[in-house]
């Protein structure tokens, strides 16, 4: 007698939502400017991919993620002070010219930067912490969204970008607002969509289930 046909996978709208959300979560991935080609990226991909940082958890509704997008030349202006910051926080005999090379090209690289802020409450009620964790959030829904696109995009932290000087160049003058990073977005160049490795969630979760 041959083997009974096993049970069909269940197909319900919990299964399929789970799938999709696996699928996007895991496909995600940081594909750097080097590897982005030159296609231009058209204004309806990058309204979508802003439209849900906007849509990210928010402790106090204080929506505090800010962004300046830069394309065409205006990423020539962005390389150019990150260079000039680079020199400037760097004691002359530790300025690499590898890393001021870097700075000039890689925004050139990728058809559009954007430079993501923390707009920071006046009150300060909420924690800053918290504030982060929220523009976490919402880089993290814009990678999100560009994987689904199928978009390249990597979200990149020189240091020059915790900078005072940075964060007023960007217009996020208030005392306590800041810049988070540069979220490079663009075209993969190559068809193979990366891999990276993870260790077992395992590892990382303790369970507790008694009273002790
Ligand atoms: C807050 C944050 C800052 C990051 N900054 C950098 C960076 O400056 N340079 C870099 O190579 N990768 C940076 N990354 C990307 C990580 O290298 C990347 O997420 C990691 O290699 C895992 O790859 P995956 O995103 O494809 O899963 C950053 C990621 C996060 C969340």
């Amino acid at each position: 007698m041959s083997d009974p046909v096993p049970p069909a996978p269940r197909l319900d709208a919990f299964s399929l939502r789970l799938a999709a959300a696996n699928a996007l979560i895991r496909r995600r991935r940081s594909i750097k400017p080097a590897a982005m080609s030159v296609k231009r990226v058209e204004h309806e991909h990058l309204a979508a991919i802003l439209e849900n940082a906007n849509w990210a958890p928010t402790h106090g509704l204080t929506e505090p993620w800010r962004f300046v997008v830069f394309t065409d030349e205006a990423r020539g202006s962005l390389a150019s002070k990150l260079q000039a910051l680079y020199r400037d926080t760097t004691p002359t005999a530790e300025v690499r010219e590898d890393k001021l090379a870097k700075l000039a090209e890689t925004p050139l690289l990728a058809p559009v930067v954007i430079a993501v802020g923390l707009h920071r409450q006046v009150s300060a009620q909420i924690p800053e912490l918290e504030e982060i964790e929220a523009v976490a959030c919402a880089v993290q829904n814009m990678h999100l969204t560009a994987s689904a696109l199928g978009m390249a995009a990597f979200w990149s932290t020189p240091l020059v970008i915790y900078t005072r000087e940075l964060a007023d160049w960007l217009g996020w003058t208030g005392a306590g607002d800041r810049c988070l990073g540069l979220f490079y977005l663009g075209w993969p160049a190559d068809e193979t969509w990366p891999d990276s490795p993870r260790r077992p969630m395992a590892d990382k979760v303790v369970w507790r289930n008694s009273a002790e």
